[in-house]
């Protein structure tokens, strides 16, 4: 299935199928003609794996970045610049991100960036790049300081959602993607009836197709692209957390996951959703087999110090929240309420 993002002059299309890399030399030859070199970023676990056949029909260089989070850094971000530029890549060229949302945040940054931006292209291999990291032209690399603060807003020219990638992936990498599925079908105000049964492929295709309505009306999040952020105020503060403690305790669609069940108590603690959306919410994650609560040893104070600084907080306590007239971004909320809703949802255990 093709799902088109319409974007003007920057418009493409999520190709979703088994085999959906071998369009890659088709994409190349109509969006990008000029093109003679092709650069594929990848890292060298998924370089060895079977569906690693990827032709893109020009001169084919691979260059091998680090797994996971460790690409997103400035160190990274040159060594690959530096490549290209051995390489010659020209700004007719393409460079071509193979892996998860690390990867293609790491290339189209790169792409974005290198020759002042030439074409990219995504083949995300991970659920959660499949469903969101790879789709609506956000990019970005990490600092210290927190994920994602340098980066840009850098439309790819296609992404290939290739189902073969996924017959490798990792437990806990499917169960990553699972927080983000779970994100879509709850800001779908799907029911949890609904869901069981619902083939995995579909599930990916739900979740592109509501991706690419929002991220058609809002490319730079100005206004609904932040819905997108549901479950990620608490997720990304769980996620600092954890990764200051340099444990792979969590990953990002685990930690969205448990935002997602306390985004829901929030909700109700502020009479915005009945109890029942609470269930409903409990039972769409024990469905996808995830937990959705909170380990008790993240203290109350860290998460709202660390909500504080999320990046879309804007120095205020902001969640996206369910209410009677849809989801919307609730900005100002007592860091006192979010403590005591905290502190009962840790009790839940
Ligand atoms: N991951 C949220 C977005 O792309 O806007």
């Amino acid at each position: 299935m093709n799902i088109p993002l319409d974007l003007g002059d920057r418009s493409y299309e999520v190709v979703l199928a088994e085999g959906a890399r071998h369009e890659l030399a088709a994409l190349i030859a109509k969006s990008v003609p000029k093109a003679k070199v092709a650069v594929i970023v990848t890292s060298p676990a998924l370089r060895i794996q079977p569906w690693f056949d990827i032709e893109s029909g020009l001169v084919q260089h691979v260059v091998e970045v680090p797994d996971g989070e460790s690409a997103k850094n400035f160190a990274t971000l040159e060594l690959l610049c530096t490549r290209l530029a051995n390489l010659e890549l020209s700004r007719h060229d393409v460079i071509i991100g193979v892996g998860g949302g690390a990867i293609t945040d790491l290339t189209g940054f790169a792409a974005a960036v290198y020759l002042r931006g030439i074409a990219v292209v995504h083949i995300p291999t991970t659920l959660v790049g499949q469903v969101d990291a790879a789709i609506g032209g956000k990019t970005a690399i990490n600092l210290a300081a927190g994920k994602n603060l340098v980066g840009s807003f850098h439309q790819p020219i296609g992404v290939l959602c290739d189902f073969a990638t996924l017959t490798t992936l990792p437990e806990r990498e499917r169960r990553s993607g699972l927080g983000e599925v779970a994100k879509c079908w709850l800001l779908e105000e799907r029911r949890a009836s609904d869901l069981d049964g619902t083939p995995m492929n579909d599930l990916v295709t739900l979740s592109v197709s509501l991706k690419a309505a929002i991220v058609a009306t809002d490319e730079r999040e100005g206004g609904a692209r932040a819905l997108l952020n549901y479950g990620h105020t608490l997720g990304h503060a769980i996620e600092k957390l954890a990764l200051a403690r340099d444990v792979d305790e969590l990953r990002h669609g685990e930690a969205v996951a448990i935002g997602l069940a306390f985004a829901v108590r929030l909700a109700y603690e502020l009479e915005r959703v009945s109890s029942e959306e609470i269930a409903n919410h409990d039972d769409v994650l024990s469905t996808l087999g995830l937990s959705g609560r909170l380990p008790s040893h993240f203290a109350t104070s860290a998460l709202i110090e660390a909500m504080g600084h999320d990046k879309k907080a804007h120095h205020d306590l902001a969640f996206v929240l369910p209410g009677s007239e849809g989801f919307e971004v609730v900005s100002g909320i007592s860091p006192e309420v979010v403590s005591q809703v905290l502190e009962r949802f840790r009790g839940e255990l």
